[in-house]
C-alpha cells in the first residue's frame, strides 16, 4: 500500500536542521515522483520533481518551464521586485543566451586553470594555519575562507575586502538563520534607501551592500583597467554587444553568491564524509588516479544546493501528472543525486563510483553552473594539499547546519588533526 504523503514536507528550513531528509525524497521518488507540495497561504503550493530524469528533461526545456517568469526560488516575488533583482539566471534564451555568450568565455577550463596556482598557495597557507592550531574549526578555518579568496583574487577585488564579502554572501542565503541573518539594522538601512526585503534577491539587504560595493569597483576599473576578472566583465563584449550597468552589477552579485557559499559547502561536506569514510581517504591517498571521481562523489555527496525553481509556461504533463500552465514546479538535485535508477545504493559514499551524472551544478540545459571549473578546481586542489600533507581529521565535536531550505550549509565543524 502507497504511504501516506498528504503530511511530508520538504521545504520548510526546519526540516533540514536534522540533515538531508532522505527517506521522504526516497519515499517520494517510489511513490509520488511528481508530488503536490501544499504550502502555506498565501503560496500556492508547487510540485515537488524528485527523479533525475525528469530534473533532467525540465532543466532542458526553458520553453515549457521558465527560470524568467517567476525567478528560481520558492518565493513568490511581484513584477517591480522581479524587474530590480533579475540576474542571468533568471532569465530565460534569447536574452539568457545573449548574457551567457558575454561571459562564458572567462569561465573556460583553461581560463580557470591560470587560477589553479593560486588556489594551491592558498590552500597551503589555510592548512599551515591549521596544522598550527592542531584543533580548529574546519568550517570556518578553512572552508570559508578559501573559497571567498580565490574569488576576489580571480574577481580583482582587494585581498583585506575577502572577509567582507563572505560575510555579505552568508548573509544572503542565511535569512532563516537566527546566528548568520542580517542585523536590523541592516534592513532598516535598506528601507531608508526605498527597498523593501523582497526588492532584495534573498529578500536580504546583504544584497544591496553587494550591489554598491560591486558597482563602485566596477567604476574602478572602468577608469583603470587591470588584469583581473572584473575589468574582462567590464570590457566584455560579444559580437560588438556589452553588459549594461545594472547587468554587470547583478552578475557580480550573482558571482559573489553562487561562487563562494557552493564552493565552501562542498568543501565542508566533503571533508565531513572523508571523515566518516577514512577508508575512502586512504583509498584516495594510495590512487591518486581516482582524484577525478572523488570530487564528482563529493560533488553528490554534499549537493550544495538543494533545489531550484521553474515556472510552467503552457498546461503540460511530467510523467503522467497534469501541470497547469503558472504552476510552481521545484526541482530537487538533492533528491536526483540519490535516485537508485542512476546511483545504486545511493547512501554509500564511494569514491570509485561514476557520479558524473550528479546533478550538482543543475539538470543541463542553458543555466547549467557557469562555476563548474571552478568550484572543482578548488575542491581538487585543497584535497591534493590534505593527501601532500598526509592529514587526517577527526571531529571534536557535533557539526552544526544552516537553517536553510536552498543551501546544504554546515555552520561549524569542530576538528582536531589526528595521526595518519
Ligand atoms: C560546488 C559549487 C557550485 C554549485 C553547487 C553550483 C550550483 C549551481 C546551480 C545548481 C546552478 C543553476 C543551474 C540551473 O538553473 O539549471 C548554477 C548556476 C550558476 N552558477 Fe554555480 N555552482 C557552484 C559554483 C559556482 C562558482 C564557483 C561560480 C562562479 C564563480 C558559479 C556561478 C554560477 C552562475 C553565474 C550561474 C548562472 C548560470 C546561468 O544562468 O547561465 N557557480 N550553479
Amino acid at each position: 500500500m502507497a504511504p501516506d504523503l498528504t503530511q511530508l514536507d520538504v521545504k520548510s528550513p526546519d526540516v533540514y536542521l536534522a540533515g538531508v531528509p532522505h527517506e521522504s525524497f526516497r519515499l517520494l521518488r517510489e511513490h509520488d515522483p511528481v508530488h503536490w507540495h501544499p504550502e502555506a497561504a498565501p503560496d500556492p503550493g508547487f510540485w515537488a520533481i524528485t527523479k533525475h530524469a525528469d530534473v533532467v528533461a525540465i532543466s532542458r526545456d526553458p520553453k515549457t518551464f521558465s527560470s524568467a517568469e517567476r525567478f528560481i526560488y520558492y518565493e513568490e516575488i511581484d513584477r517591480e521586485s522581479m524587474d530590480m533583482r533579475r540576474s542571468m539566471i533568471e532569465t530565460d534564451p534569447p536574452d539568457h543566451t545573449r548574457l551567457r555568450r558575454i561571459v562564458s568565455p572567462l569561465f573556460t577550463p583553461r581560463t580557470v586553470d591560470e587560477y589553479r596556482d593560486h588556489a594551491q598557495r592558498i590552500a597551503h597557507r589555510l592548512l599551515d594555519q591549521a596544522e598550527a592550531a592542531g584543533s580548529f574549526d574546519w568550517v570556518g578555518d578553512v572552508c570559508e575562507l578559501m573559497p571567498i579568496r580565490v574569488f576576489v583574487s580571480v574577481f580583482g577585488a582587494p585581498e583585506a575586502d575577502a572577509d567582507y564579502l563572505a560575510r555579505l554572501a552568508n548573509q544572503l542565503v542565511a535569512i532563516d538563520d537566527p546566528d548568520l541573518a542580517p542585523p536590523p539594522e541592516a534592513y532598516e538601512r535598506a528601507r531608508a534607501r526605498g527597498f523593501e526585503p523582497h526588492h532584495l534577491p534573498f529578500r536580504s539587504p546583504a544584497a544591496l551592500d553587494l550591489f554598491d560595493y560591486t558597482r563602485d569597483l566596477c567604476a574602478t576599473r572602468r577608469e583603470a583597467p587591470q588584469d583581473d576578472l572584473i575589468t574582462r566583465l567590464v570590457q566584455a563584449e560579444w559580437e560588438g554587444d556589452h553588459l549594461t550597468d545594472s547587468e554587470l552589477v547583478n552578475f557580480c552579485q550573482l558571482l559573489i553568491f553562487a561562487g563562494n557559499e557552493t564552493t565552501r559547502n562542498s568543501l565542508a561536506s566533503g571533508m565531513l564524509a572523508l571523515i566518516e569514510h577514512p577508508e575512502q581517504l586512504d583509498l584516495l591517498q594510495r590512487d591518486r588516479s581516482l582524484m577525478k571521481s572523488a570530487v564528482e562523489e563529493i560533488l553528490r555527496w554534499a549537493t550544495p544546493i538543494y533545489c531550484f525553481r521553474r515556472t510552467a509556461m503552457i498546461d503540460t504533463e511530467v510523467r503522467g501528472t497534469r501541470i497547469a500552465k503558472g504552476d510552481k514546479v521545484v526541482l530537487y538535485y538533492v533528491s536526483g543525486n540519490f535516485d537508485e535508477a542512476v546511483f545504486p545504493d545511493p547512501l554509500r559514499f564511494d569514491i570509485t563510483r561514476d557520479a558524473s551524472a550528479q546533478l550538482v551544478f543543475g539538470g543541463g540545459g542553458p543555466h547549467y553552473c557557469l562555476g563548474a571549473f571552478l568550484a572543482r578546481m578548488q575542491i581538487e586542489t585543497l584535497l591534493t594539499a590534505v593527501l601532500d600533507r598526509e592529514l587526517r581529521f577527526e571531529t571534536t565535536g557535533p557539526t552544526t547546519r544552516m537553517r536553510t531550505n536552498f543551501a546544504n550549509a554546515l555552520k561549524t565543524m569542530p576538528v582536531r588533526i589526528v595521526a595518519p
